[in-house]
């Protein structure tokens, strides 16, 4: 399976591999609903020196080292700041929210894209089926101090059926393989291509419940923590033959580590539109990540 894995990567792209052995750094953000800049001062007062990104004032990167350190330090135990993945941040900053806007977050646990939707959307609706998970997930929100989300433990696959359409925005971040979570070091032990295309297929369900859930005119966010094709290019161009109403939509990122959506897949060819999806490659505080917006005309 390993040698198949590492075939499949190096297609897709060479430098993922190189990515998957760096790790350099973490990543955090500030919890606008808890604090505002002056949660880094305090960190500095307590010996960190964190780094901000270019591309926003509330997101930073520190050393790895301080990453168990960290969850002692003033802030993060008062819940000023969250940790988070870069490319989560960047992907859930992509989903355009107005202040007039309900959000659906239909695979929301443990809900770190939830609380970036909260802090700009009117409401937001965070969907969990996993017992566990989901009440983990609520704890969270409470103690980030966001209030406007409502809780639902559900399968997402049918949530449209009682919503219909319903939202002004929708972040789907399926569950999936977990390519990008992959550490080289303990080896490839739990992967394989059969696990591929079973969430393949749950995804291409869930993925049919966001964009029925979804107003004409609204917007949805369809991502994955994960490399495989099945699981991301097939899925949008799915979602494209299957709703001629549905476009993809073009998103700039203002950092290098990307790649356009692959149209060529094995014996598979997606619509050319899929290009413009992004796959984020692991780098730095980034990790692997896919995304791709689409509009229900
Ligand atoms: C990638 S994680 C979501 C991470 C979350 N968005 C965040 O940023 O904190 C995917 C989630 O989907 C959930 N899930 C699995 N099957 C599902 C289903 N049928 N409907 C909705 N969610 C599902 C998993 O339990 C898991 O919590």
């Amino acid at each position: 399976m390993e040698e198949i894995f590492f075939e499949r990567i190096n297609k897709i792209n060479p430098k993922i591999l190189e990515g998957l052995k760096d790790k350099k750094e973490f990543s955090f953000r500030i919890n606008r609903h808890k604090a505002d800049l002056e949660a880094i001062d305090e960190l500095k007062k307590e010996g960190y020196n964190p780094k901000k990104v270019a591309w926003s004032d509330y997101v930073y990167t520190l050393p790895i080292e301080d990453r168990k350190k960290i969850t002692k330090s003033a802030p993060y135990t008062q819940n000023k700041i969250y940790i988070q993945n870069l490319s989560s941040i960047i992907a859930a900053n992509s989903l355009d929210i107005d202040e007039d806007d309900w959000v659906l977050d239909l695979a929301a646990a443990p809900g770190g894209k939830s609380l970036i939707f909260s802090e700009k959307a009117k409401k937001v609706s965070a969907v969990e089926p996993d017992k566990k998970r989901f009440f983990r997930m609520k704890r969270n929100f409470k103690e980030h101090g966001a209030k406007n989300i409502q809780t639902y433990n559900k399968d997402g696959r049918f949530v449209y059926k009682a919503t219909g359409e319903m939202f002004d925005k929708v972040f789907l971040d399926a569950p999936c393989s977990s390519e990008a979570h992959i550490e080289l070091d303990k080896g490839i032990t739990w992967w394989n291509l059969k696990r591929v295309r079973r969430f393949s297929k749950l995804q291409k369900e869930l993925m049919i419940s966001a964009f029925e859930a979804l107003k004409p005119g609204g917007e949805m966010i369809y991502a994955t923590c994960t490399f495989s094709p099945e699981e991301n290019e097939e899925n949008v161009d799915f979602l494209l033959k299957k709703y001629p109403n549905a476009e993809i939509l073009e998103v700039n990122l203002p950092i290098d580590n990307i790649q356009e959506g692959i149209t060529k897949w094995e014996d598979k060819e997606f619509s050319p539109e899929v290009k413009k999806a992004i796959r984020i490659l692991p780098k730095d505080a980034y990790s692997g990540f896919f995304f791709c917006k689409i509009k229900k005309n």
